[in-house]
């Protein structure tokens, strides 16, 4: 790598508990010039990013905190995909322009990514994008993160995959619309606003539900869906009504594959 290339990096920070912070993302948050700290329209979750940065860091002197204020997603648009890919490029504009002025040559810039950078996360397309125009020149990496699966199996005591088995990762969107996926018996859902698991009501699964895993405000339920799904329901519209939002992850697990 030239010396004078800026470099970036994106850091997953857990998915609730600062605890799943991991050695390398502590190192790499002391490592940096500068920590970009996105500003979003769910305040909850940028203090915990803010709370994590001021637990982390100790370096002295410590890295320069630069706010990136993140544009709105427009979630009522009917054209869900033409809007996640508009307000992806709407980031990367943002992005573009704070890499470009705060960082000089040969500096580096951290982003921390909520759980892992790898999963329904487009840091990393949004980092490609700025490098494909070309216009502001960097390297980045990734640093792993403890996912809100990770915490989802780990919360219920259980392995994510059963013997030699496979495993679907899906959204809520995805599962309403098109029901369950034919072939699978292991169904991870998440980005689930709507309560998507009652479409496999009349399917024999199981299902491990938890929201705000991690935190002290955590939720959990396991049990036969068709048993359980009034008991999520109601646990929902109550978290929601209380806190504004709800993230709630889950593993539909079929019995007829037993
Ligand atoms: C934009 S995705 C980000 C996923 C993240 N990169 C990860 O590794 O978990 C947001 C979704 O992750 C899940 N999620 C993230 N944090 C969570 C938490 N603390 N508890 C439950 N679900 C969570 C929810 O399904 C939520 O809708």
């Amino acid at each position: 790598m030239a010396p004078e290339l800026r470099r970036v990096v994106a850091v997953g920070v857990g998915a609730g508990d600062p605890e799943h912070m991991t050695v390398a993302a502590i190192r790499a948050l002391n490592d940096v010039n500068v920590i970009f700290e996105l500003k979003r329209t769910t305040a909850d979750l940028t203090a915990a990013r803010e709370a994590i940065v001021q637990r982390f860091v100790q370096r002295i002197p410590p890295p320069r905190v630069v706010p990136v204020h993140e544009p709105h997603r427009d979630r009522r648009a009917s054209a869900y995909t033409q809007a996640v890919s508009d307000w992806r490029s709407a980031r990367a504009d943002a992005w573009e322009q704070a890499i470009g002025a705060e960082l000089g040559a040969g500096e580096s810039g951290a982003f921390l990514v909520w759980g892992d950078p790898s999963l329904y996360d487009s840091t990393i397309a949004v980092l490609d994008e700025i490098r494909a125009r070309g216009r502001v020149r960097f390297d980045f990496t990734v640093v792993p993160g403890i996912s809100s699966i990770q915490a989802l199996t780990a919360a219920h005591r259980i392995a994510l995959n059963r013997l030699a088995g496979a495993v679907q990762i899906t959204t809520g969107r995805l599962l309403a619309a098109n029901g369950w996926p034919q072939g699978a018996t292991d169904l991870v859902v998440m980005l689930d606003g709507r309560g998507a698991y009652r479409s496999a009501l009349t399917e024999p699964v199981d299902i491990y539900w938890g929201a705000y895993l991690g935190t002290p405000d955590e939720l959990l339920v396991a049990g036969p869906l068709a048993e359980v799904a009034a008991e999520i329901d109601r646990l929902r519209e109550t978290a929601r009504e209380r806190n504004g939002w709800i993230m709630d992850t889950y593993l539909l697990r079929s019995r007829a594959a037993e």
